[in-house]
């Protein structure tokens, strides 16, 4: 059976708004639950929750090697740091930076080169979520990976009206997705779900077969609630 994993993508914030609070945060964890986590903050995060023993992952990446890309943090430097994953195509770079298929095929070759998982995400939006056509949109978006069969890339499937709204979608929802997202791409790939995932619904979510994780974004940022996440693992 696939070790399910949890990643906590705490986007542009902080626990308990500032550096203290993530100290704080780092303290109310064991070894134990450490090792069944992933942690994805904000870049300038990533050494210091790296030395306190937690995986981590970036957010996102440059879709160029170096050089003159003001602002911008490439796969290598995420691997100098640690960082062994990268979420990349989440819903909130597609829709605020344009992100599609020619930028995010670059953005995994150049993850996959150094030895950095990319965590691709996928979802449709309510409208195509109400009109049916979310397999339509999920196929669109997988064509981004035609080009790496057979390495190794996590995915997350996160509907976006789900993300941030306390709307989660229902597990035969889920399951549904999840069966047709391993048919596609082969059973041995990481299928996570993700949008307001909770201590509540954490657990019925990861009983489901073909879920092999969450990516979990508000409430990681509290690492009580986490805690109770990383204990429906058992
Ligand atoms: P949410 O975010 O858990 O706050 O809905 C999930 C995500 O965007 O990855």
């Amino acid at each position: 059976m696939m070790v399910k994993t949890i990643i906590a993508n705490w986007k542009m914030n902080l626990p308990h708004g500032d550096v203290l609070g993530v100290d704080r945060y780092c303290q109310k964890f064991d070894a134990a639950q450490k090792a069944k986590m992933i942690i994805a903050p904000p870049f300038p995060f990533i050494s210091m929750l790296q030395t306190r023993g937690f995986q981590v992952a970036g957010q996102d990446v440059s879709a160029n090697s170096n050089g003159a890309f003001t602002g911008e943090v490439s796969a290598e430097m995420l691997a100098q740091v640690g960082a062994g994953y990268c979420i990349i195509g989440h819903s909130e770079r597609r829709q605020y930076h344009h992100e599609g298929h020619g930028i995010l095929t670059k953005k995994i070759i150049e993850l996959l080169n150094h030895q950095v998982i990319p965590i691709f995400c996928v979802g449709e939006q309510k409208d195509d979520h109400l009109a049916k056509k979310t397999y339509d949109v999920l196929s669109a978006q997988l064509t981004a990976l035609n080009g790496f069969k057979g390495r190794k890339i996590f995915i997350a499937y996160e509907p976006v009206w789900a993300i941030g709204t306390g709307e989660n979608a229902t597990t035969d929802t889920i399951k549904k997705i999840h069966h047709f997202l391993k048919t596609r791409l082969g059973k041995r790939v990481n299928i996570l779900y993700g949008g307001s995932v909770n201590q509540t619904n954490a657990k019925d979510i990861l009983s489901l077969k073909d879920v092999d994780g969450l990516l979990v974004g508000a409430a990681s940022l509290k690492a009580e609630d986490m805690i109770k996440i990383l204990s429906c693992l058992h």
